[in-house]
């Protein structure tokens, strides 16, 4: 059979759980869901299918809202009503309300689980494994993020005593988020924002991925249900029109954006009084790996390829270009070359299917661009027979050797199954590139020698945020820091510094003397303030 009748599947064999009828995406403005009155653009399979001819086919999942400034800016008012200021019920919510909300907006979503997943699996190709984890993981972030926002309120409702002066510091929130993910993780990333967000008390506008905007639809009754109207505002339109239109109101407070770090800067700079604006910005990243003589080939291998090819490489966190040494260049590539050559094609239903199609319909041929110009100055394609080949939105992972520093592969991040391979000679060449480097998330060490290793660590850590020794690069477990320098990011995001990033510290402050005592005891007992408060959150 062709690889194309084996690979794409006939509309038959689509398991019926994932034959969902066509959907037409809704928005939520100011507390209510609406399914009309705005423009629609259809949403496309990263799956094609074969017709009854044969012949590949889009297949159209449905219809996502494309709404216009209008309705962009109704949203943005909505947040901004809700918001009032600071002076509105939620951002005035103890933070025991919050979390009863939030708690009950998780309930919820649990129950829409196989739906989520089965979108994600469809739009944006993600294999059932990864589609599910997305979700679980999305989860366990608001479940811890929910015991971070416990630990905090308890820990800031201790008075603290300095100077003289008696304090009572708490984080407040700090207004209208505009949150936007990426399309690899259009549901973890935008949660791993917006989750703290509103917890912290901000209001939203949730802006869906370019692609992973289906998935919505089942999750938008449980924000309707939980929170109170224009708190949380989501819907989709053009970016650069909508998204622009909403900064130059000046009534956004603080931008959560995962993207590349060009529209970021775009974005930012459409804000009238950028001093206003709080950014926490995840952006491109080019991390390298290390392959130094004495390591373990087989853990290397393995965690290379983990690391450049999970999601097809459509990770910002991915391993984007591996610098080996010349000893053991030849060793390493080859088992690199059986370790790729071992994923299993398919579609994301698949068992065992590693390789899916990719979303973006126009990403292959950007790949094919960037393997070509690698070719052309020098490159060798180490596996031949498919590497590099492309059926419908299927690109088959290419292994490149010999690859020059002086290429767009080498410098800037392929997203998508490449796996660039450089030889060394000296950890200074290494060294230099990641110096240079525009951009500064993570890199992997593979490795034993305490001493190189030891040297390399010091020399990267002025670099880049996460240094993986012997393991894969990776943002998990959540509760790490998530961040990067240069191109790569702007603020830290984890469990933890997400509800700070989120919020500012406000404090009450009085005289430690007898007047002060007095005030402060008698707001504490006669319960006047839930900010100036020693309630214990349980
Ligand atoms: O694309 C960036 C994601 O946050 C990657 O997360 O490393 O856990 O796959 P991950």
């Amino acid at each position: 059979m062709p690889l194309e009748s084996s690979l794409y599947p006939a509309e038959i064999e689509i398991p019926s759980r994932l034959c969902l009828t066509e959907m037409h995406g809704s928005i939520l403005v100011n507390g209510k869901i609406e399914g009309e009155g705005f423009a629609r653009e259809d949403v496309f399979a990263a799956c094609l299918k074969r017709n009854s001819n044969g012949t590949l086919v889009s297949w159209r999942l449905g219809t996502a809202p494309n709404v216009d400034v209008a309705t962009v800016l109704s949203a943005v008012d909505a947040a901004a009503a809700a918001w009032n200021l600071g002076t509105g019920p939620w951002p005035t919510a103890s933070m025991g309300e919050r979390v009863a909300a939030v708690v009950r907006f998780r309930a919820d979503i649990a129950k829409v689980r196989d739906k989520v997943i089965a979108f994600l699996m469809l739009e944006i190709g993600k294999n059932e494994t990864d589609a599910s984890t997305e979700f679980d993981r999305t989860l366990q972030y608001i479940d811890d993020t929910l015991e971070a926002a416990r630990n905090l309120d308890r820990d800031n409702s201790r008075l603290q005593f300095s100077g003289g002066i008696i304090a009572q510091i708490r984080r407040s929130p700090l207004g209208v988020t505009l949150c936007m993910g990426p399309y690899n993780y259009p549901l973890n990333e935008t949660f791993t924002t917006l989750i703290p967000a509103i917890l912290m008390g901000n209001t939203a506008v949730v802006k869906m991925a370019r692609f992973g905007r289906l998935f919505w639809e089942p999750l938008l009754p449980a924000f309707q249900k939980n929170f109170p109207a224009g708190v949380v505002n989501i819907l989709n339109g053009d970016g650069k029109t909508t998204v622009t239109a909403a900064m130059r109101t000046g009534k956004i407070d603080v931008l959560a954006f995962i993207g590349s770090s060009k529209v970021g800067d775009i974005i930012k700079s459409a804000h009238p009084m950028p001093h206003r604006l709080r950014s926490i910005l995840g952006l491109d990243a080019k991390n390298p790996a290390i392959v130094l003589p004495d390591a373990d080939l087989k853990i290397a291998v393995q965690e290379c390829v983990r690391g450049a090819l999970s999601y097809n490489g459509q990770r910002c966190t991915a391993i984007k270009i591996i610098f080996v040494h010349a000893s053991i260049a030849k060793e390493f590539t080859q088992m690199l070359v059986a370790g790729v050559n071992a994923l299993k094609p398919g579609m994301p239903w698949h068992e065992g299917v590693a390789i899916t199609p990719l979303p973006d319909p126009q990403k292959p041929l950007v790949l094919k661009r960037m393997l070509d110009e690698a070719i052309s100055k020098g490159a060798k394609l180490e596996n031949p027979e498919l590497g590099g080949s492309i059926i419908g939105q299927i690109f088959f992972p290419a292994v490149l050797s010999n690859v020059s520093l002086d290429t767009e592969l080498a410098r800037e991040e392929q997203f998508g199954p490449i796996v660039p391979v450089v030889e060394y000679q000296d950890v200074d060449e290494f060294e230099s590139y990641v110096v240079q480097s525009n951009y500064g998330q993570q890199a992997a060490i593979f490795g034993r020698n305490p001493q190189v290793i030891g040297g390399l660590i010091d020399k990267l850590a002025n670099q880049i945020c996460r240094i993986n020794l012997n393991t894969q690069c990776q943002r998990g477990p959540d509760v790490y820091p998530f961040t990067g320098r240069k191109n790569s990011a702007e603020g830290t995001l984890s469990v933890g510094d997400a509800l700070r990033a989120f919020s500012i510290r406000s404090m009450v402050a009085a005289r430690h003397d007898d007047v002060g005592k007095s005030v402060v005891q008698g707001v504490l007992e006669s319960d006047t303030s839930s900010f100036l408060c020693t309630d214990v959150l349980l």
